[in-house]
């Protein structure tokens, strides 16, 4: 698909970039006010200059993917990592190349910040998006662990 352009997300792109949050099982509001939650929290992502939200979209229309991410300091590194807690792409349009575009271009913009790493978690049932991390360089390093609180 070449008609796809990569873009930093605004404000007006929180509604869409919620709607993908909601597709990748992220949790959906429970109650009126958690709408309100919800986007108050994508605004201030966008908006922090430490975060940044990719999007992709089609023919500059159609919001069909979108990537987060942070940079973070680390105590024994004088340079930043990168860390990308969501990355999505509509069902209708993956295995097109689009997961790829998104993470190339956090590539670009990790050497941009001279981060020295990318570092991302992924759920152990998501075998497919293994391999394609897998596909594009990522080597599995670490074991993750949870304790949930709720
Ligand atoms: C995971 C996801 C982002 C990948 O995006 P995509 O657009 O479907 O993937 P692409 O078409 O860009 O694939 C890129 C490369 O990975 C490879 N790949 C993708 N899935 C693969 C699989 N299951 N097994 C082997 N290789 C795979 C492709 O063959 C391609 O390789 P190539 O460049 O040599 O042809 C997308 O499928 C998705 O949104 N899945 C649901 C949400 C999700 O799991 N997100 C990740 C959360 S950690």
């Amino acid at each position: 698909m070449d008609n796809i352009t990569i873009r930093i997300a605004s404000n007006n792109d929180i509604s869409i970039i919620l709607g993908l949050l909601y597709d990748l099982g992220r949790p959906k509001p429970q109650k009126d006010s958690d709408v309100e939650i919800f986007r108050k929290l994508v605004t201030k992502y966008v908006r922090d200059s430490d975060k940044t939200i990719l999007v992709a979209e089609l023919e500059g229309m159609k919001i069909i993917g979108m990537v987060s991410v942070m940079y973070l300091s680390r105590l024994n590194r004088s340079t930043l990592e990168m860390y990308i807690p969501e990355l999505i792409v509509l069902e209708k349009y993956q295995n097109k190349g689009m997961g790829k575009k998104l993470i190339n271009s956090c590539i670009v913009l990790a050497k941009k910040k001279k981060c020295h790493r990318i570092r991302l978690e992924s759920g152990n049932q998501r075998k497919n998006s293994h391999q394609f991390y897998k596909s594009l360089g990522f080597e599995q390093s670490a074991i993750s662990f949870t304790k949930n609180l709720d």
